[in-house]
């Protein structure tokens, strides 16, 4: 039964999913829908959402994705709805196997599947003059990497300035008459007749401070904190947490002149990707790969479920990333910008993903519950990356769909909650994250070249 209009619906995690959630249904004339979220401050400081920057790419192996991102950069370059958020670097994807086809690099797959959607892109192997010089400004010292090194361009995505571009839909979602209120951690749902058993059906949420709201639908988009707060659901194989690490380098005004118009560049060989300084002049760097994994046991029971470990739960010590991920860190940056290896890291962090096993993202109802929808599993975990927050303006509109039973039913059980992973995502089915070691982690020495 989907919602009436006039039907409260509460959504739980003001990130990506569901502020762009909550746009979508006011857009649609739903007119009571309520955004809650654990952090006081919006957007929550540990979000994984809430960043300088994110990449913005249609380069993906499965051509769903492509289409998606691609509705996802038209809106996203209307500057009067999204001001400066998105930045058309281009994006210089290289290497990587895919598990459905190992014989086949990920990049040729993206390739295939860009110049299908008509993207506009520029094709190199190793060595290839002409595209250095048509890509990277000529006074950037380029290292050895490229010449190993064969990819492409594309020339139609880019970064998007995300924890603004959150900001900015949700003051659409206020304008609309949406709620969006922060302090509300949602602790457990409610059920009709006070049961706990996932087959009856949820009738609202369960609030830190011991009240509780009611609502007709309570779609969960609480990113990576959502199997170890909703434990009964069980959701351990569908959205595990992993930290993936993060950092800056603080360039001189004179340096971000000369890599202001340098692309994107990820490496799938190497699971390093590296952005373009921002308006302060700062360089996000990142691992992409298995990640550490946090487990915790919960109240209720024994069972470990991995949980982010970030500043909002464990002060400056969250943001701390294991020390061998520096070091890998340091020479993936020797080996693309060797003038940028000599600087120190200014700040990192371990950012969480909220991964499936085949990396497609999970939104849907819980069956049987009717009353209870999920929206999460960014899964920026491996090779497949369908992360989420590059599709922000267009998101919503999935979970909507999802939310009417208007999904094309063949998409609908790609994303469904109980679906069955048949095709495992590659680093999910080999490489698993290891623990997080906290006497492993980098201290500021580690940041030091
Ligand atoms: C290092 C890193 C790099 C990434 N790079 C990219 C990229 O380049 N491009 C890209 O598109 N994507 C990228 N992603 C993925 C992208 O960030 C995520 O897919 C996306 O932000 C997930 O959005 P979300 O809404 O699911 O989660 P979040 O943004 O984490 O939002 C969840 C919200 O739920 C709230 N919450 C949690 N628990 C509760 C509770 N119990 N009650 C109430 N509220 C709660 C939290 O406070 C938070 O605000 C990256 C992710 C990481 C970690
Ligand atoms: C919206 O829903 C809440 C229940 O979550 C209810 O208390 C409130 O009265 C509703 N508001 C309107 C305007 O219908
Ligand atoms: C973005 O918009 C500009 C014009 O405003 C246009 O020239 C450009 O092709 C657009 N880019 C994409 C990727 O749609």
């Amino acid at each position: 039964m989907v919602p009436k209009h006039s039907e409260s619906i509460i959504i739980v995690g003001a990130g990506c999913f569901g502020i762009s959630t909550a746009y979508h249904l006011l857009q649609r004339g739903y007119t009571n829908v309520t955004v809650l979220d654990r952090s006081e401050k919006l957007p929550a400081p540990d979000a994984a959402s809430t960043d300088i920057n994110k990449i913005v790419r249609t380069s993906y192996s499965d051509v769903f994705y492509t289409q998606l991102a691609r509705d996802a950069i038209q809106e996203w370059n209307k500057s009067d709805e999204w001001g400066d958020c998105y930045r058309g670097s281009g994006v210089l994807v290289i290497g990587g196997a895919d598990d459905d086809d190992s014989e086949q690099p990920y990049s040729s797959k993206a390739y295939a599947n860009d110049v299908a959607a008509g993207v506009r892109t520029l094709r190199f192997s190793s060595r290839d003059a002409a595209v250095r010089a048509a890509v990277f400004p000529p006074d950037v010292q380029i290292g050895p990497w490229l010449e190993r090194a064969s990819g492409y361009v594309n020339l139609d995505s880019g970064w998007a300035l995300a924890a603004r571009g959150v900001e900015k839909l949700m003051a659409r979602v206020l304008a609309l008459g949406g709620r969006v209120i922060g302090g509300k951690a949602v602790t457990g749902l409610v059920r009709e007749d006070g049961t706990t058993t996932t087959t009856t059906t949820t009738t609202g949420v369960r609030l830190a401070d011991g009240s509780s709201m009611s609502a007709r639908l309570v779609v969960i988009a609480s990113g990576s904190w959502t199997a170890s707060t909703f434990r009964e659901l069980d959701l351990c194989g569908n959205c595990l947490s992993t930290g993936q690490t993060v950092a800056t380098i603080q360039l001189t005004p004179d340096e971000a002149t000369r890599y202001k118009d340098v692309p994107v560049v990820l490496d799938f060989y190497t699971n390093f990707y590296i952005f373009p300084p921002n308006d302060d002049n700062v360089v996000k760097l990142a691992l992409h790969g298995p990640g550490v994994a946090h487990y915790t046991t919960g109240d209720t029971d024994k069972q470990p479920v991995s949980t982010p470990r970030t500043i909002s739960s464990h002060g400056e010590d969250g943001l701390r990333v294991p020390r061998s991920a520096v070091r890998r860190l340091r020479s993936s940056l020797r080996d693309v910008y060797p003038e940028l290896a000599e600087k120190p890291f200014a700040t990192t962090r371990l950012c969480w993903y909220t991964d499936s096993p085949d990396s497609d993202w999970t939104i849907g109802y819980y069956p049987p519950d009717s009353g209870l929808l999920l929206a999460t599993s960014g899964s920026g975990h491996a090779y497949k990356a369908r992360k989420i927050l590059g599709f922000l303006p267009v998101i919503g509109r999935i979970v909507a769909d999802a939310i009417e039973g208007t999904l094309d039913p063949a998409i609908a059980q790609k994303f469904a909650v109980d679906r069955k992973h048949t095709t495992l995502d590659l680093l999910r089915g080999t490489l698993k994250p290891v623990d997080l070691a906290t006497e492993q982690l980098c201290t500021p020495e580690d940041l030091i070249p």
